[in-house]
């Protein structure tokens, strides 16, 4: 079964297979979000807030509530690599986080294309 995720501030909706984390479906279709220690749950640069009221998404893991504080947590702030979604969702990511990943794409890009 597929559920849809929206990702703002990149305004871009994708389906996924249900049970699949934010972070893998994030990247699978293009989305960028910072993932320092490739989804292991250890470095919060996946972090983004889940704007749905009462959104069907796994509870939070022990990684998240060692890594995140708990007012985070209750603002719906959620670590993209450890969520699973199960429902509809609206996911928010920084928009600090948002334009460092796209400047590091770019210039990502910039040194592919001059062969650096
Ligand atoms: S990618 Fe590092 S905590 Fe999610």
């Amino acid at each position: 079964m597929r559920v849809k995720i929206e990702f703002q501030p990149k305004g871009k909706t994708v389906s996924v297979n249900k049970g699949e984390n934010i972070l893998q479906s994030a990247l699978k279709n293009r989305v960028a979000i910072r993932n320092r220690c490739n989804g292991n749950g250890t470095c919060t640069t996946c972090k983004v807030k889940i704007a749905t009221a009462e959104p069907m998404v796994s509870l939070p893991s022990t990684q998240e509530m060692r890594m995140l504080s708990e007012q985070a947590l209750t603002e719906g702030y959620r670590l993209a690599c450890q969520t699973r979604v199960y429902g509809p969702i609206l996911v928010q990511i920084p928009e600090e986080a948002w334009k460092s990943t796209v400047k590091e794409q770019i210039e990502r890009q910039r040194q592919e294309k001059e062969g650096i």
